[in-house]
């Protein structure tokens, strides 16, 4: 994580001299279960030591922010009034968060807010969710008296990306950003909003990413195509079966994909069958680590990168590169991260193998894309939270 000094020092810089309160919210990794938030599933997520920072102040206005984008070193005025918002995509999550939070009963004035990030962007470690979950947190601790709950930030934050930034993702994102907790995974059942914490320390194995520089872009069509074809899938297998409430897949079973096979497309099938077959890999995930069974958590793990490469068509050429060499070289579990198209593999390696898995990932990758993939070591940290 930054330190506050950094965001600081640029707030007084660029304000009128005063410092207001410092919040920080985190990226997050996700062990196992993707594209299944949406669909009514399970997700596995924690979150990480990297996020967002930002230093906030009401500025005494009824509805002008002020704010300024510290690594971009690019500031945008706006009025919480103007129905348009800004266009800068950044200032529009603050834009987002502040009409949802008024919405959730927060009474949100003007303010200043300076702002800077650590998580890698495009990496598929939610370095949106961190944005929307730290702005949220700081905006109920000033305007809201701390009364929107949790759970409720969690939906600003998704609230966000639908209303205002065209993507209709799901709430594990935003959710491991504001419940994380050092040292633990989070196992969600995204239906019931369900959660428990997981304690993890896998004896002799690390978890580490590998980015591949590769930036996917999920606004517009192929994250929300993939959503409609789920959603297409579930409206056949309703109509199909008045007597039963069907919302997503996760009400959905194997026969019942089998029985509508006919009637939807090849490509939806394939994609409902992911989705369906994910939901059961968290759940042998959960057992298996509960059994302290590693190498089966990382047979599942390669099961599902198979999944999002050839059924969910999400992956592209160097997430694939980088998934074969982490299996030969021996690498316990290795996949997707995230949404996909580009980003990160997230890798369960034993210790021993660790180095010359990084350093033989480095060299080929390197050797066929004409650049190293980042390596990241996963560090388990905490929500979002006032620093000071
Ligand atoms: C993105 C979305 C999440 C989730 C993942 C895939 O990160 O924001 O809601 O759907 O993709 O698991």
């Amino acid at each position: 994580m930054m330190d506050i000094e950094f965001v600081r020092t640029r707030f007084i810089k660029h304000f009128d001299g005063k410092t207001g309160n410092v919040y920080a919210s985190p990226g997050r990794i996700n062990l196992i279960g993707e594209h299944t938030d949406y669909n009514g599933g399970y997700v596995f997520p924690g979150a990480v030591d990297k996020g967002v920072m930002a230093e906030i102040r009401p500025n005494g206005t009824e509805d002008t922010v002020m704010a300024y984008a510290i690594d971009l070193k690019d500031r945008v005025d706006f009025k919480l009034s103007d129905p348009k918002g800004p266009r800068a995509s950044w200032a529009r999550y603050i834009y987002g968060v502040a009409l949802e939070m008024r919405k959730l009963g927060a009474d949100v004035k003007g303010f200043n807010i300076a702002f800077a990030g650590d998580v890698p962007l495009g990496a598929g470690m939610s370095s949106s969710a961190a944005m929307e979950s730290c702005f949220a947190f700081g905006l109920n601790d000033l305007f809201g008296d701390n009364k929107v709950s949790q759970w409720d930030m969690v939906l600003a934050g998704q609230a966000t990306e639908h209303n205002y930034c065209g993507v209709n993702c799901g709430i594990m994102d935003q959710f491991a950003s504001v419940f994380g907790k050092a040292g633990c995974l989070m196992r969600l059942d995204c239906r019931s909003r369900e959660f428990e914490y997981f304690p993890f320390k896998p004896d002799g194995y690390r978890l580490v990413l590998l980015d591949s520089v590769v930036k996917h872009q999920l606004a517009g069509s192929p994250y929300n195509d993939r959503r409609r074809s789920c959603e297409n899938v579930v409206k056949h297998i309703a109509a199909k079966h008045p007597e039963a409430t069907f919302e997503t897949l996760r009400d959905c079973t194997w026969e019942q994909l089998e029985e509508v096979k006919a009637d939807i497309s090849e490509e939806d099938y394939r994609r409902a069958k992911f989705v369906l077959g994910e939901k059961d890999r968290v759940l042998g995930v959960c057992d298996a680590l509960n059994e302290g069974d590693y190498e089966r958590v990382g047979e599942l793990m390669y099961q599902t990168h198979e999944g999002l490469s050839k059924d969910y068509e999400v992956s592209c050429e160097e997430l694939d590169f980088l998934n074969d060499i982490a299996k030969e070289n021996g690498v316990t579990g290795s996949r997707i991260m995230g949404g996909g198209f580009g980003g990160c593999t997230i890798n369960l390696v034993r210790n021993d193998l660790y180095l010359q898995f990084v350093n033989d990932a480095k060299k080929r990758f390197s050797e066929k894309f004409g650049h190293e993939p980042k390596v990241y070591d996963v560090i388990i940290g905490d929500g979002a939270r006032k620093l000071c």
